[in-house]
């Protein structure tokens, strides 16, 4: 028992630290990025904008193997931004922003449909950022249909040195698996996200295990 309690003081203390530390950086750095995959021009939800992807500006290789569309139905539940338009590809692709350097958060979308040629069970893949993985041969369908839910999102904190550029890159898992993406919100901690990611530390997450 005794050790439990230095255990669960020890990981408050970190995550206190972590908290701190992240608390400090939040009004230093003023980059962020709210991208809706697969579609053009700036499209809003109920609360913020976001940009499309579609000139390709935030897209650093792979991109002429990609395919942008809209799921073939919706889901009426479903936000139509970002979720109606993806990049999808069976070849890998990847993203990178420029960013300044310090913690940043990457909220990873994703609606696991069926789209042109695009098979909802196909869709596996990984995403890697700077050397570390987000996420490994993730089976996007098998993966909502466990979380009963239709869309999927992922939240990764990934610190980004001097000089470095964030990539994100999407690589089908198998011969004949796709990856795919609807959007990437890439934003320094603001409160309400600071507030949520400290909530978030304090339950053990696969998530976690990317942090660095
Ligand atoms: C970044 O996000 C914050 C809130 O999260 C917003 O107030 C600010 O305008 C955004 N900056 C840019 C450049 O989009
Ligand atoms: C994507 O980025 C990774 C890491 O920087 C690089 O190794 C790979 O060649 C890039 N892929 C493409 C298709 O440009
Ligand atoms: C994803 O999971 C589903 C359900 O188990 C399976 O049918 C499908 O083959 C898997 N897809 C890939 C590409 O592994």
């Amino acid at each position: 028992m005794r050790l439990l309690s230095i255990i669960t003081t020890s990981l408050t203390l970190f995550f206190l630290l972590l908290f701190l530390s992240i608390h400090l950086q939040a009004y230093t750095l003023e980059d962020n990025f709210t991208i809706s995959c697969g579609t053009t021009g700036i499209v809003f939800d109920d609360e913020r904008t976001w940009t499309g992807d579609a000139d390709t500006k935030y897209l650093s290789g792979g991109q002429g193997r990609t395919v942008l569309t809209e799921a073939t139905t919706q889901d009426p539940s479903v936000n139509q931004v970002p979720y109606t338009t993806a990049r999808l590809s069976r070849s890998q692709f990847n993203y990178s922003f420029p960013v300044s350097a310090g913690p940043k958060f990457v909220r990873l979308f994703f609606y696991p449909a069926y789209y042109p040629s695009f098979p909802r069970t196909d869709a596996s893949f990984s995403v890697q950022s700077n050397g570390f993985t987000f996420l490994k041969g993730f089976n996007a369908s098998l993966n909502a249909d466990a979380e009963a839910t239709k869309t999927i999102f992922r939240e990764y904190v990934v610190n980004i040195n001097d000089g470095e550029i964030l990539i994100l890159s999407f690589t089908p898992s198998q011969p004949n698996s796709y990856a795919f993406i609807n959007g990437i919100e890439d934003t320094y901690p603001a409160v309400s996200v600071e507030y949520r990611y400290r909530i978030r530390s304090g339950v053990s997450s696969g998530d976690w295990q990317s942090w660095h």
